[in-house]
């Protein structure tokens, strides 16, 4: 049972009154030993004050929500962390909610969040989420009249605040890099390819391949989930087509390249070379290191923050922004130079 003002005033013998104005800060002439008295008695009895209520009587909980869709991603553990920093900077707190891309989820928590008066939410929306899903949330949304910010995967059919990466460059780069290295038979293990951050990463991948007139093989592209479970089926695929590299769209789904190579007897970079995507901080930590995308992560958390806290302290109509920063190529040892030519 929570400890109440009234609880706290019947055990130190002082009004409600008295008590209600030394805990919650507001101007009193009580004398100070009967506010020590007090303060003591509240600790000792565990009282916590009704942020909640304090809230709505402000109408500002000092509270942000943050959906992500897979917080054993590095990706978005490293945002979470970075959201965090740039929301405590203007002084507000963060409650987050992992959905495991379980689609569902994502609705779940914008009502939970909703529901308890946060002042603003950031969401990263699960990988799979059916259309019509992500139009009713970011629709729930709308109707709500709490301020929003998307990240990193646009909304279908809806346009929203937001901030991303540009990742038609970011596919750009990669795929270039490895054509520049003499690779001209290179796979691509793709995100779901549902989500805008997958198509645009294979249409910088297609776009690097036409500026050096190498045709686009459809069979050199294999589908992933930004996660596990697909790598094996992936690395059977671009055995078969002897593929020199593989251009993976993130991370995660390289290191799970790395451990099907390893069953195959096949050895990065010598006889396979690989790129991911997003440059978490395993990248330094595997061997090879993993040559990558890098995303602005912290730069990421601080403009949604910004953006996010600008739509909370303004009641006019603000112009919807969208913040796309920019990748870039980190090169460390899981390429070598093909001299075969192929
Ligand atoms: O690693 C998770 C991926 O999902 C990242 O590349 C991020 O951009 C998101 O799309």
């Amino acid at each position: 049972m929570r400890v109440t003002i009234k609880d706290v005033a019947k055990k130190c013998g002082f009004s409600i009154t008295s008590v209600s104005l030394v805990l919650n800060n507001k101007e009193n002439k009580i004398p100070e030993s009967s506010r020590q008295i007090i303060l003591d008695t509240a600790e000792e009895m565990g009282y916590r004050p009704n942020r909640l209520a304090v809230g709505l009587l402000k109408k500002k909980t000092k509270l942000l929500g943050l959906v992500i869709p897979d917080n054993s991603n590095m990706f978005f553990s490293e945002l979470s962390k970075s959201v965090e920093v740039a929301a405590r900077k203007r002084g507000y707190s963060l409650i987050y909610g992992n959905t495991s891309d379980v689609y569902s989820r994502d609705y779940e928590y914008l009502k939970l969040f909703v529901d308890h008066q946060v002042d603003g939410i950031v969401i990263t929306k699960s990988s799979h989420l059916p259309e019509k899903d992500d139009i009713r949330n970011m629709e729930f949304l709308e109707k709500s009249g709490v301020p929003f910010v998307v990240v990193d995967r646009q909304p279908k059919g809806f346009k929203s605040n937001m901030v991303t990466v540009n990742n038609v460059t970011g596919g750009y780069l990669a795929t270039r890099y490895l054509i520049e290295q003499g690779h001209s038979r290179i796979g691509c293990f793709t995100g779901p390819l549902g989500l805008t951050t997958s198509q645009q990463r294979l249409e910088g991948y297609k776009n690097a391949l036409a500026e050096s007139n190498i045709d686009f093989d459809e069979s050199l592209v294999v589908e992933g989930n930004f996660s596990s479970g697909f790598e094996s089926k992936a690395m059977t695929r671009f055995i078969d087509e002897k593929v020199t590299a593989i251009f993976c769209q993130n991370d995660i789904m390289a290191f799970g390249i790395y451990r099907e190579a390893n069953k195959f007897g096949i050895k990065i970079p010598a006889d396979l070379s690989v790129v991911g995507y997003d440059n978490i901080n395993l990248c330094d930590i595997v061997y090879p290191g993993l040559t990558t995308i890098h995303q602005p992560i912290d730069q990421i958390g601080e403009e949604s923050v910004r953006i996010l806290t600008n739509l909370i302290d303004t009641s006019e109509e603000v112009p919807v922004e969208v913040k796309e920063l920019e990748p870039k190529l980190v090169v460390r040892s899981s390429v070598l130079i093909n001299r075969g030519g192929k």
